[in-house]
């Protein structure tokens, strides 16, 4: 509890409860994790893991995984899917993509990051610190939403919110830069990475849920998803939370392409880059 106060960062995700949401990532992070051809024995590392999204499927493809995450309870809710499968070469622990202080040198052959490391508040130091655990001649994978790119479902989600919740600290670097391609490219360059190394392409990853309509996703979100609970409180002091709803409604109608439950294709920027 005290940590928390300490550090906005893991209130805020220890606030809701990811693995809401993060049902509705399976199918898309199965695919990714297929994507990456993991050949055994290797060793992972994907952090902000969460309840596993892609650390699962990379431990079933036969990798040997650590899932590195600062929300305690999303923690615990891994290391429980991971008994759960029976899967051996799975575990999760606490820890800050900023300062990985547990994780040794030159560790992992591969370091995975599908919208966690994104929400560390120190951009230079995650890249920094992706760069040292991983073994040279290995591979980091980013996966990272895109600002002002409408299609980029969770990044125009949190557009919206910031424009109800009261302004960040100064200093505060938007989460968001990780998406553009000159930040990726100075971050991992000052950690050593020259640009040449760096590969980046748009990808797609599915929001989905059969029996779930827009208005009941937006409602997912205000319920479990930190970022969009501290813009509803903040909505509710304004007397503005219809108008906060509405909006979040009109984007996930305007980005849904089922007709009965929630299918919502978002845009990401996704990063390779060879240490
Ligand atoms: C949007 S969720 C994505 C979770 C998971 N990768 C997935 O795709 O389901 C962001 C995750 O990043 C984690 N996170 C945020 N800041 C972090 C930090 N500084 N260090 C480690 N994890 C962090 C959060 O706790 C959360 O689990």
């Amino acid at each position: 509890m005290q940590a928390s106060i300490a550090n906005p960062n893991k209130a805020l995700w220890e606030k809701g409860d990811f693995t809401a949401i993060a049902a509705m990532m399976r199918e898309s992070g199965e695919a990714l994790v297929q994507s990456l051809g993991v050949k055994p024995p290797l060793r992972a590392l994907d952090l902000g893991c969460g309840d596993g999204t892609t650390a699962v499927p990379l431990a079933q493809s036969g990798a040997d995984v650590t899932g590195v995450d600062i929300a305690r309870n999303l923690v615990e809710a891994g290391n429980g899917r991971a008994e759960e499968l029976g899967l051996r070469n799975l575990h999760f622990e606490e820890g800050d993509a900023c300062n990985l202080i547990r994780v040794g040198d030159a560790a992992f052959d591969l370091t995975l990051s599908v919208f966690g490391a994104m929400f560390a508040p120190k951009p230079f130091d995650v890249a920094k610190e992706m760069v040292r655990v991983t073994k040279p001649g290995g591979r980091i994978v980013m996966g990272n939403w895109i600002p002002n790119d409408p299609t980029s479902f969770v990044s125009q989600l949190l557009k919206i919110s910031s424009a109800f919740t009261p302004p960040p600290p100064e200093g505060f670097i938007s989460p968001m830069t990780w998406g553009v391609e000159a930040s990726i490219v100075e971050r991992f360059g000052q950690a050593g990475i020259a640009a040449e190394k760096i590969s980046m392409v748009k990808d797609t990853f599915l929001f989905t849920s059969p029996d779930r309509g827009p208005e009941q996703l937006i409602d997912l979100f205000r319920q479990f998803y930190g970022p969009t609970m501290n813009a509803f409180e903040a909505a509710e002091k304004n007397g503005k939370v219809e108008e906060l709803r509405a909006q979040l409604i009109v984007l996930a109608k305007s980005q849904n392409t089922s007709g009965t439950g929630v299918s919502i294709p978002a845009t990401f920027m996704r990063v390779r880059v060879d240490v």
